[in-house]
């Protein structure tokens, strides 16, 4: 884990990033995965969301979200004008889990400085955590899902301070459709402080 969080420190940009993770040989998840699902959407955009990891479209794709879920996530983005050229997406686990399990807390431990450094490079001004385990593993709640969700909250990159804010994650919706109206409020709170942040 020092070396991951030396490493990932030591990327300079998203890019070498990237590469690096394409490179790295630290984490058992790589070895079943088709390929590494990095990012998707635009790094300069203001908002950035995290999910979990890649499922099996991703993991064929090498882009998160494009699957079913991806699908649901986009409807929840045009829902307040916004398309990939104005988000930045991202997943804390970056190879797709085997049958898409959830990541173990040591596979997830191994990918958190890449996930950190990854959004402090990207610099975004409001953090979307998709769903319990997104939220867990970088905002810290201890909390389920279902109390965390809405709640403005402070991202901590070490050097800036990120609004950050929990919902539930599309899977999930997609089992549980009454589910939408909580995360229609989040996403009309999202528009309302994208509308306060800085101008793009
Ligand atoms: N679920 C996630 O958490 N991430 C993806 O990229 C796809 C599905």
């Amino acid at each position: 884990a020092a070396d991951a969080r030396e490493a990932a420190a030591s990327a300079p940009d998203l890019e070498a990033l990237r590469a690096l993770l394409e490179r790295f040989d630290g984490c058992p998840l790589k070895v079943t995965a088709t390929r590494l699902v990095f990012a998707d959407g635009n790094p300069q955009a203001k908002l950035m969301l995290v999910g979990e990891a890649p499922g099996r479209d991703e993991d064929i794709e090498g882009k998160p979200f494009v699957g079913r879920s991806g699908k649901l996530l986009d409807r929840m983005l045009a829902a307040i004008g916004i398309d990939r050229t104005k988000a930045y997406i991202a997943n804390v686990v970056p190879w797709r889990p085997p049958g898409n399990r959830t990541p173990t807390p040591q596979e997830t431990a191994i990918c958190l400085p890449f996930i950190r450094r990854q959004i402090e490079l990207a610099d975004p001004d409001i953090l979307v955590c998709l769903g319990g385990p997104s939220a867990q593993t970088l905002l810290g709640i201890k909390d389920g899902i279902t109390k965390a969700r809405g709640r403005w909250m402070d991202y901590d990159t070490g050097t800036r301070r990120i609004q950050a804010l929990a919902t539930f994650h599309p899977a999930y919706l997609l089992r549980t459709p009454l589910g939408k109206r909580m995360v229609w409020r989040d996403m009309l709170a999202i528009e309302r402080k994208l509308a306060e942040t800085r101008p793009e």
